[in-house]
């Protein structure tokens, strides 16, 4: 999907389907204005015959219109005029996505960008548009015998009432971001929709591989015998329940001075969590082929901030392993001694992802980072708290949780904070090992960052727990490619402030 700046009047424009929004009340919005004089009132009509509607995300196709010079006009309610919050807006923005995406159109121009949006400017809105727009047009058919006809929808302009040269040139450069942005989401998601027998530990690192290749960046894959010999053994113990082997992927970008010090991402990266002698049930396990979506997220924001050129230095890394239940796996009451030295008693074998991602935060203290941000499907607890429309950020570092919670509303890619206390730490407690790998049923969210606090004493560092945004359950399972939007802002923000 190619974006671009709508250089032409909707009335001029020869493209395959106009989108124009329409308000209730007496008053059109301009564009809209201009196609409904245009084709005789052809808009104003349908609005009165009770064809349009106007609440929000409704949407009305219209074909062929006199004086138009594009094949279809597609109409979209906007409610009232006047603000709309955030919320209202992406909705509206998927609404058309949705609709434009279901017809024959190779080109669309979508002219929704001059609608008012509470706190938000033209910037914001151009964003939220390629990152909406470039969603709706996603699907994953790769693994189908019968393909279905390609995606029609190849391009989209977006169209906006100010044509100065000035806000021209601005409008190009988000449009460029945020495709980068858009790009980074889908490698995220066709990762994440990879199945467990194709997406291994193997496959994710010759995938990072091939980003690395393309994008010119630093790679470093760490086999087993290398791990073992950093002492990693949480980790380890963890792919020892599996035939699959594990791997420690790191990947570097540099954008900038190298003596800026980085940006570490650390991503959890289970390629199917079973698990383990601590089995989870059939109902739904085939969901935990998602597991390694932090990990995704990671490549994901790696390629969009080198594919826009961030001038930041980020370094990703990605643990990756298979939890599965063998005779050489975990079991529960086992102890291992992690790469910190730090002992841990594993009480609960699914509670995998905290044992990799020990060793992986304290690999990464050899960076230097200036802040370790890690990103994984941590606990279902955080499903329960937050449901699925935003992540649950935890960190030792408040200035940093407070720009993670920007970055997020910058990019409508949301997260809210949960606590740390030492009540809580008190909850991994352990009488044989210096930790547990779980902290009893309450506040299980809160047990796991806690878990992850005791491997970033040293650091700057905040967690993200994805478990409900990384991907949308049930029949119409999808991977979202959540938090590559909010990560990568968070990049260009750590960049400009
Ligand atoms: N990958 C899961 C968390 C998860 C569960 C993500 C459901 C998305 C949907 C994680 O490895 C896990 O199994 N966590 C356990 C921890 C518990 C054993 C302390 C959980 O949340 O049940
Ligand atoms: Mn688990
Ligand atoms: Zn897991």
């Amino acid at each position: 999907m190619k974006f671009s700046l709508a250089t032409k009047l909707a009335t001029e424009d020869n493209t395959h389907c106009l989108v124009v929004p329409v308000v209730s009340g007496k008053q059109l919005p301009d564009v809209t204005k201009q196609v409904d004089q245009a084709s005789g009132g052809a808009i104003t009509a349908a609005i009165k015959a009770g064809d349009a509607s106007t609440s929000h995300g409704k949407t009305l196709l219209l074909r062929s219109l006199a004086g138009i010079k594009s094949d279809r006009v597609l109409l979209v309610g906007c409610g009232k005029p006047g603000e709309l919050t955030a919320t209202q807006y992406v909705d509206i923005l998927r609404a058309a996505g949705r609709a434009v995406k279901s017809l024959g159109a190779a080109s669309a121009t979508c002219h929704l960008n001059d609608l008012e949006v509470a706190g938000q400017n033209n910037h914001w809105k151009l964003a939220m548009a390629v990152q909406t727009l470039a969603h709706c047009n996603y699907r994953f058919d790769e693994l189908k015998s019968a393909k279905s006809s390609p995606a029609k929808l190849k391009r989209i302009a977006l169209g906006m009432a100010d044509t100065s040269a000035a806000a021209a040139k601005q409008a190009r450069a988000t449009i460029t971001t945020h495709s980068a942005i858009a790009d980074g989401v889908k490698l995220a998601r066709d990762l994440g929709n990879r199945p467990g027998n194709v997406c291994t530990p193997v496959y994710l690192a010759d995938q990072a591989k091939q980003v690395a290749a393309e994008l010119d960046l630093k790679i470093d894959v760490l086999d087993e015998s290398r791990m073992d010999k950093l002492g990693m053994n949480s980790l380890l113990s963890v792919g020892r329940g599996s035939r699959q082997e594990s791997r420690l992927i790191v990947l570097e970008y540099q954008g900038t001075d190298k003596k800026v010090s980085p940006t570490v991402l650390v991503g959890k990266g289970v390629t199917f969590d079973a698990g383990g002698i601590s089995l989870k049930p059939a109902g739904g396990m085939e969901e935990m082929k998602y597991d390694m979506c932090g990990a995704a997220s990671v490549l994901g924001t790696l390629k969009a901030a080198a594919t826009a050129k961030l001038p930041v230095n980020v370094i990703g890394i990605i643990p990756a392993v298979e939890n599965m239940p063998d005779g050489l796996a975990n079991k529960p009451g086992d102890v291992v001694t992690s790469m910190s030295g730090k002992t841990i008693e594993i009480i609960n074998t699914d509670a995998e992802g905290r044992l990799i991602l020990a060793d992986a935060l304290t690999y990464a203290e050899r960076y230097d980072p200036a802040v370790v941000i890690d990103i994984a499907t941590l606990t279902g607890a955080c499903i329960i708290a937050l449901g699925n429309h935003l992540s649950a950020v935890i960190g030792n570092d408040q200035p940093l949780v407070d720009d993670l919670i920007q970055a997020g509303l910058d990019s409508h890619d949301r997260c809210w904070q949960l606590p740390m206390m030492d009540e809580y730490q008190r909850q991994i407690k352990s009488n044989i090992a210096d930790i547990s790998n779980v902290g009893g049923r309450q506040a299980g969210t809160v047990t796991a960052a806690c878990f992850l606090s005791r491997f970033t004493e040293k650091q700057r560092w905040a967690h993200l727990d994805i478990a409900g945004t990384a991907w949308q359950t049930g029949k119409n399972k999808d991977s979202t490619g959540r938090p590559v939007p909010q990560l990568t802002q968070f990049l260009i923000n750590s960049a400009t402030g």
